[in-house]
């Protein structure tokens, strides 16, 4: 068996894993990252597309803002469709000067994967059956199975950034862990096409027919979603069902002038929010994907594991700079402080805008007047713009 050594094991090269690692390189902290799979299939997978404030300063200190800077389009705000009639949301008037960037998580994992290249900081790719293992004692060690080799990985700490299926979450025994979840009647059908987006901003649209989302990558690219049925099938969505559906759900003028085009990715996602508590189990810690899931309609998935890895990343500091061990117990509250809220911004802006099917008169009526209010009301307006644009990281001292 071939014996590695790292201080910090990072399992996973999502978002959260390279973001980790690349902020702990640059502080001096070694990392080595495992992936299950190879880079191009990390990079083959279209998932979020709005980054908040937060996030958006944590790559530009990670050093990787680069091309997102030149690329990325800064938006000031957002429509809510009801009703086939727009409703702005000003997220910078609304929020004294706050907006977020619209660049593609992908885009933002190949920057990753070019500053770690670069940095020559190492990531194992097509690692197979990975294994925690000592989690409680104080040199915890990886094992996995590498180009046909058996390795064993020793570290101060495992980072466990490997998504909801990974192994991390499920390496805690589990006595230990309380999950909470929610699992939502439908999914989103959505497609990246080669076409001008219909609208400057994202129009998030509340339609009888079922919710539908107009976002996009760049000038030239799309990217739009529906609201299906949770058991749906691609095969019953060819390009031109996906269009004439998402006319309908849109307001007149906007369904006039959608530019159609070939998709060049159509994928089906379920909608699903999850948390597990605690994050942290002896010198394991959970990150991203791995510790909860959000419903992708308040753009928060992508940026709660941004959060994440900024709170283990000052507390891992502390801990190598000034010896302050004790502050890791500290992880997994300060994080679910601010996992709960995204939760819950996250499951009001999916259940005010979707049809549930089995939602009678009177819930629908009373969604209805509840979006209705909020943005007609400028408190209504500020709630929703302050949870879209990120609230605030808690400092750490
Ligand atoms: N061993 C090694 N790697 C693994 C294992 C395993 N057993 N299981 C999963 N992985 C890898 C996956 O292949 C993937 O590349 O871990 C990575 C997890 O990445 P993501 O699923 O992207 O999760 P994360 O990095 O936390 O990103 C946050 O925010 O909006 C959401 O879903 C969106 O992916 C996004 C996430
Ligand atoms: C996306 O562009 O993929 C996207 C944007 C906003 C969301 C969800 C997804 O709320």
């Amino acid at each position: 068996m071939k014996t590695l050594k790292t201080q910090v094991a990072i399992i996973g090269a999502g978002p959260s894993g390279l973001l980790l690692g690349q902020l702990l390189h640059n502080a001096g902290i070694e990392t080595l990252i495992v992936e299950r799979q190879a880079p191009d299939y990390v990079l083959g997978r279209i998932r979020a597309g709005v980054l908040e404030q937060g996030m958006v300063d944590l790559l530009r200190q990670a050093g990787v803002s680069q091309r997102m800077d030149a690329e990325g389009l800064v938006h000031e705000g957002f429509e809510l469709a009801l009703n086939g009639r727009l409703h702005h949301i000003d997220l910078k008037t609304l929020t004294g000067g706050k907006t977020v960037m619209i660049y593609g998580q992908t885009e933002v994992t190949r920057d990753l994967m070019a500053a770690r290249e670069h940095a020559g900081a190492i990531t194992l790719y097509e690692a197979r059956n990975v294994q925690p293992h000592d989690l409680k004692g104080e040199r915890p060690w990886l094992t996995f199975e590498h180009q046909g080799q058996q390795v064993r990985l020793d570290c101060d700490y495992i980072a466990g950034c490997d998504g909801f299926h990974g192994v991390s979450r499920q390496s805690i025994p589990a006595d230990v862990l309380k999950t909470f979840e929610r699992v939502y009647p439908f999914g989103w059908l959505g497609i990246l096409a080669d076409t001008p987006p219909v609208h400057g901003e994202l129009v998030y649209a509340k339609h009888s027919r079922g919710f539908a989302l107009c976002s996009m990558r760049s000038p030239s690219r799309s990217r739009y979603y529906l609201q299906v049925p949770a058991e749906e099938s691609l095969d019953a969505w060819p390009d031109q069902r996906f269009w004439a559906e998402l006319k309908e759900r849109l307001p007149a003028d906007l369904a006039a002038s959608l530019v159609t085009g070939p998709s060049i990715e159509k994928s089906i996602a379920p909608l699903r929010s999850f948390v597990v508590e605690p994050m942290q189990y002896g010198r394991l810690f959970l990150l991203g994907d791995a510790a909860h899931i959000v419903p992708p309609t308040g753009a928060k998935g992508l940026n709660l594991a941004a959060s994440d890895v900024s709170t283990l990343f000052t507390l891992l500091c502390k801990v190598y700079r000034e010896g302050r061990v004790e502050l890791l117990e500290k992880y997994s509250q300060i994080c679910l402080r601010r996992i709960w809220k995204a939760e819950r911004f996250s499951w009001w802006m999916t259940s005010m805008l979707h049809q549930f099917p089995e939602a009678d008169g009177f819930s629908q009526r009373i969604a209805q007047s509840e979006l209705e209010y909020f943005v007609e009301s400028q408190a209504g307006r500020e709630t929703i713009a302050e949870n879209y644009v990120g609230l605030p990281y808690e400092a750490i001292e």
